[in-house]
Order: C-alpha cells, then structure tokens, then sequence
C-alpha cells in the first residue's frame, strides 16, 4: 500500500511528478503549434469547462472558496487568474463566507476546491452559493464526491488517492488545476456583463457534435481574443511540461531536508516569509509544520514584517525566507537583509545557480536551491522542500505522520 515508504505523507510527496502528470493528461497539449494553424491554438482543454467556459469568461467577479490547505492553492493561483481573466478575484475561506452570509450576485462565479470534495464548510457554502444564483464550479479530486456532484460544471485534479492527512500532492494539482483553467479561460472579449443563463436541457445524443463544434469554435475564439497574451500564455504551456521533471529533481533535495529537521528539531517555533505568488508557500509550509511536526509555525507576508511580526525576530528565532527569482526578488532581499541586521537564523529558499543569494552563505544563512519555472509555476516546485522538511520534523521528533493528533483526513461536520 505504501508502496516502500514509510508512511503515506512521504510517498504521496514523492508521488507528485507523477500526480501532476496525471492532472494534465489529455488536457494541454505541450507541443506549440504550427505558426498560422488556427484549430491548433487552444493549448489546454479542461472537458469540464467546455458548457460553462464563456459564462466564466464573462462573469463580474469570481470568488475562490475552501479551507486549510485548498484555501491555499486559491491564494496561490488568484494572481494567474487575475491576469488572464481580468476580472476581480476574491478569496474566501469557507467558514468565514459562511460566518459572514457573504452577498452573492447571479453574475458571480463560485469555485470551490476541496481534495475530498466532502469539507462541510465548503459544501454549506456551495449550497448557499448555489441558492443565490451563482455559477458554481468545482475543482475536486473525488469523482463523485457531494462538491462534485452539485457544482455546475469543474474539473476532477485525477492526483490519485490522497491518505495521509496532511494534503501534499492534492496542493500541487490544485495549483496546476485552477492554473489550466487561467490559461483556458480568456479575458472577455465584450466588457458587458451578462447575467447567468438558465440551465441547460439534459444533453441529448447529438450534444456530441455540438460539443465538438463548441470546442471548435472555442479554440477559434480563444486565439482571437488572446492575442496580446498568447507570448505569455505559451510560455507558461512550455514549462508545465517541464514541471513534473523539475519537481522530481526538487525530490533530491530528500537528504538535504532530513539535514535542516535534524538541526531544527528542538525549535519552538519557526517563521516562514513570502509575498506574491509564494505567500501560499509560505503559509502552506507553517501549516504542515504545525500540522505535522507539531511546532508553532507561522507563515508571514513579508510586506506586513515591519507590521508587528519583526518584534518576534531574534538570534534564536529560526526563519525560512523564500526568495525565488520573481517580481517580488529585490523586495525579498531587502527583507533578508532586515532579518539579517536582526540576527535571525536564515535558511533562503532560492533558486539554483542565483550567485547573489550564494553570498548570503558567508553571512551564516543556509541555502535551499530549487529549479527555476516561470513565476506562477514556482510555487508547485518551491512547496516540496517544505513538506519534505515538515516530513523528517516529524518523523525525527517521533510523532505520528500520517494521523496527526486531533485531525481527521475529512473534515465533514462545522
Ligand atoms: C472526462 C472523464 C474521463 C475521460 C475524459 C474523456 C469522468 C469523471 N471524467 O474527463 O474519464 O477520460 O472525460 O474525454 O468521467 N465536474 C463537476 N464538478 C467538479 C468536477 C467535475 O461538475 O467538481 C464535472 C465536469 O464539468 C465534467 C465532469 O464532471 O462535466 C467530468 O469532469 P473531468 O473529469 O474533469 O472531465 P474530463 O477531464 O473531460
Ligand atoms: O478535502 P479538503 O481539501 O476540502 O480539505 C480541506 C482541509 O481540511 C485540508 O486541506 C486540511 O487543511 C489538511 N489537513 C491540510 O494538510
């Protein structure tokens, strides 16, 4: 069942060249194609979100529902989505919606990532959603689970089974989930907004042909209506197919974590900063510190330190800072910096071959080096050191990994 590992934590972590692989099978065709074809340009095609697409497209808002590790994968992929859809993106963490009564408008759409597709939160919100109109998408990696069923249309992630409490590879496929969905969905190409339509007649037999003329026609549209972000777009295909290659590479870094939890064991606390794209990181590598290894962990957006949490900074206060090269590079640095200044203990998760990072060797840091993808492919890549770090913390401090105390896999009550 573990296939050789240990636990499950650790084999779905290795898992994850392959999990990814599998959530874009059959989905994004890696070749570029031909200069002037135009039925070749629609490089990524989620089935699911053939009948709903241009509803999405069209949409005033877009809200991103769940919890825990999925509300994570909604903070990592919001920019993407932001810049291909040009449509405000909201997140939501679902209990608080829920909390909150949030208003939903008919011309909103809801997605709702769950790995389980059974959160009761993220279900209740569904519902509700649901009752007000909303178009409601799933991305979920239980076929046939209930968020599944009920949503209007979404994408199953196909990561396999996930047993280990803590999410690990669902996490990655959600990232690249939510990321195909960007890159399928093109900005509007009319600005006005239209509202929700009625619901469609059940599909008949000859839905086939027309799917296949809507999928035509869609691939036509997208290449008319993207033009000015087709560089970018392209760009972005090419390393997903470079991306489960360079996750297997990020695995060999195995020992070197195993290294970093010896010496971090004892800790009572451990501090992770990011900002842009990788404050998902590093909110989701506190959360699998503290899930897991048990240890008090926060993940901090570098741009509020100075807002309170640098009073917390000292030579005893272990700090994981991940400054990968992405618009956020020289901000990064001037917070490593300003921690430096403070005597804080750094590890820098950077990436390989970054000579100006190398430097902070001589100044005591410790250097995590990742493969380089394009900025909002990185986080995929810079998680897995973490959650292999968070694995050896707890394996060394003698705790259960895969069934930590107090936590369920599926957390199907409020
Ligand atoms: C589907 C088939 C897959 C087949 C492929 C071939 C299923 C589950 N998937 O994959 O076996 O190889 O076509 O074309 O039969 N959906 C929701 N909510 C969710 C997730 C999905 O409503 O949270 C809906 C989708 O809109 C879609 C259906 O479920 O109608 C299947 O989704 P998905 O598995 O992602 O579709 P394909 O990748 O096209
Ligand atoms: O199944 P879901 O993705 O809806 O689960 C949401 C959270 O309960 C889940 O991600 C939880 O935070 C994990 N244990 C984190 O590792």
């Amino acid at each position: 069942m573990k296939g050789g590992y240990d636990h499950f934590m650790q084999k779905e972590i290795h898992e994850q060249p392959e999990s990814l692989l599998q959530t874009m099978r059959g989905r994004v065709q890696f070749q570029r194609p031909a200069v002037g074809n135009p039925y070749l340009t629609q490089r990524v095609k989620l089935g699911g979100l053939v009948e709903h697409g241009a509803t999405v497209s069209r949409c005033r808002r877009i809200m991103l529902v769940a919890c825990g590790t999925s509300f994570h994968a909604c903070l990592a992929t919001r920019q993407t989505l932001e810049e291909m859809c040009e449509v405000p993106v909201v997140l939501e963490l679902a209990s608080d919606f829920l909390d909150r009564r949030c208003p939903i408008f008919r011309d909103d759409t809801c997605f709702f990532l769950s790995q389980s597709g059974e959160t009761a939160d993220t279900l209740r919100s569904l519902e509700y959603a649901k009752a007000h109109g909303a178009l409601c998408v799933g991305v979920t990696n239980t076929v046939g689970s209930a968020i599944s069923r009920m949503t209007h249309c979404g994408v199953h992630l196909n990561a396999g089974y996930e047993i280990g409490v803590a999410s690990t590879k669902a996490y990655t496929s959600q990232i690249l989930a939510i990321t195909m969905m960007a890159l399928q969905l093109p900005p509007p190409r009319v600005t006005k907004h239209t509202r929700f339509p009625p619901p469609l007649p059940p599909p008949a037999p000859q839905a086939y042909t027309s799917q296949i003329l809507a999928i035509t026609m869609m691939a036509l549209q997208l290449a008319e209506d993207s033009i000015s972000k087709r560089e970018r777009r392209d760009c972005i295909i090419d390393e997903l197919g470079q991306l489960p290659g360079k996750v297997r590479s990020t695995l060999m870094l195995d020992s070197a974590m195993l290294e970093l939890a010896e010496s971090l064991k004892g800790a009572s606390s451990l501090l992770f900063f990011g900002r842009g794209y990788n404050y998902a990181t590093a909110l989701e590598a506190a959360l699998k510190v503290k899930e897991v290894a048990l240890i008090h962990s926060e993940g901090i957006l570098a741009g509020e330190m100075k807002h309170g949490p640098l009073a917390l900074v000292d030579k005893h206060m272990p700090i994981v800072v991940i400054a990968t090269r992405d618009g956020m590079y020289k901000k990064m640095e001037s917070v490593i910096q300003q921690l430096l200044a403070r005597e804080a203990q750094l590890y820098i998760l950077c990436n390989e071959g970054d000579e100006s990072m190398k430097a902070y060797e001589a100044k005591g840091c410790k250097l995590i080096q990742v493969p380089e993808t394009v900025d909002c492919l990185q986080p995929v890549i810079n998680i897995v050191p973490l959650q292999l770090l968070s694995y050896h913390l707890t394996v060394l401090r003698g705790l259960n990994v895969d069934q930590p105390r107090n936590l369920a896999k599926s957390v199907t009550v409020s």
